[in-house]
């Protein structure tokens, strides 16, 4: 070669590691533009996993219409791995669960047009008694890369003595090196904060403990408490201005379908919708009734979770156990959402004139006398009217009414 040509090559392999480099970066940065929706294994299996009944939820997943409603991601939690690290310090798919490995399951996820997401733990042992991933964070986020993963969830068990925005940083630069996008899910359940911290790190963090399917009330679980649905949309409030696109708190995944009555479901799911939480499915998708599937596929519904402003609802009005929170959308619409948590039926008289919306987040400010809405009703799917007139509904125990504002 003579050195012109040497020149040359050289450059283009700058030129080509430079923009290779770079198309990574920006993949990375495009990951979880809206809250990401998809299914997870846990709250229905836990750790009773295994490849055939993953498959037939798999076939589900598309067959029930969950793909076509915009659910993407199939998420397996803890409980997916052999009890110990192979010779080579690699994780290994548990083989009676997993007989033919877990490149074979990711590319099963895939053949259905999903994107396939796996589980581990910053702290030396998973929640539940799995190799944890301390110490092999560069070594682990290469073999999922090799695998085809596109989402990891990794949780904060067996971590004592770790700094949690050292540990999930470390991950999230490990991920990176490891060059295959991956949303990153950061489960430390809130307790440092990582809304202060975490965008940049992952594109979601748990806000709290664990759900249950329960609605109002918590559930002693011996050494922890599993949260109810409203204990956990009480602690929402004071963190909405650290949510957007590409970094969302996660109030934990869906127990709908899981227990609860239809109006339970339906208020959590339009309340996580509101909340632009991440809508990860966690029933038995092969089991799912009418109703369940009528309240995780409603399109409309999820449109408001995935409007593409990303401003977290807030709570506007409070008293006597009634509830509206309003979630500013793009172009100038609005979501409000009627909750009644009280025992009782209420009646709502709403004048929209008698009350502006004035939210400094989102820099929204709507006088009513000055601008009319449509109204539609997203459960009922039907139109009721404008902002002119009084809007009037009855309202269930722990039910929700829930409206979107157009022009
Ligand atoms: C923790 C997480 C749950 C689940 C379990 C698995 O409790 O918060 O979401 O992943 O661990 O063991």
């Amino acid at each position: 070669m003579n050195p012109q040509s040497i020149k040359r090559s050289l450059f283009a392999a700058l030129f080509f590691i430079a923009a290779s480099t770079s198309l990574f970066a920006q993949k990375f940065e495009e990951l979880a533009q809206t809250p990401p929706m998809g299914w997870n294994s846990w709250n229905t299996f836990q750790t009773n996993i295994d490849e055939p009944l993953l498959k037939g939820m798999v076939d589900t997943y598309v067959s029930s219409g969950m793909r076509d409603a915009g659910y993407t991601y199939f998420v397996l939690d803890d409980g997916w791995m052999a009890m110990e690290r192979d010779k080579d310090g690699n994780l290994v798919a548990d083989p009676k669960k997993f007989p033919n490995g877990m490149k074979a399951f990711a590319d099963y996820v895939h053949s259905k047009g999903l994107k396939f997401g796996i589980y581990n733990c910053a702290g030396t042992k998973t929640c539940a008694g799995y190799p944890g991933t301390r110490g092999y964070e560069y070594q682990d986020a290469r073999l999922y890369a090799s695998w085809g993963v596109d989402y990891l969830k990794f949780d904060w068990c067996n971590s004592e003595g770790i700094n949690a925005r050292e540990a999930y940083t470390t991950m999230s630069k490990a991920i990176r090196a490891a060059g295959r996008p991956m949303i990153f899910s950061l489960c430390e359940w809130g307790q440092n904060q990582p809304w202060k911290w975490a965008s940049g790190v992952g594109q979601l963090w748990r806000s709290t403990g664990d759900i249950w399917a329960g609605f109002e009330k918590n559930l002693s679980k011996g050494s922890w408490t599993a949260l109810s649905v409203l204990t956990i949309l009480d602690k929402q409030d004071s963190i909405r201005q650290y949510a957007g696109p590409g970094h969302w708190n996660d109030p934990d995944m869906l127990e709908v379908g899981n227990g609860m009555k239809y109006n339970e479901d339906k208020a959590h799911f339009s309340l996580w919708c509101m909340l632009a939480a991440p809508l990860m499915a966690g029933n038995d998708l092969r089991k799912m009734s009418d109703e369940t599937k009528s309240i995780l596929t409603n399109k409309e519904v999820i449109a408001i979770d995935q409007d593409a402003l990303g401003i977290e609802g807030f709570r506007f009005y409070s008293f006597d156990g009634l509830e509206i929170f309003i979630k500013p959308l793009a172009n100038n619409e609005l979501a409000v959402c009627f909750l009644n948590r009280s025992n009782h039926p209420q009646t709502v008289t709403y004048n929209w004139k008698d009350h502006a919306v004035n939210d400094a987040i989102s820099k929204t400010n709507i006088d009513f006398n000055k601008t009319t809405y449509k109204l539609r009703d997203l459960w009922a799917k039907k139109d009721l009217g404008t902002t002119d007139k009084v809007f009037r509904q009855v309202i269930g125990a722990d039910d929700v009414v829930m409206v979107r504002l157009g022009k």
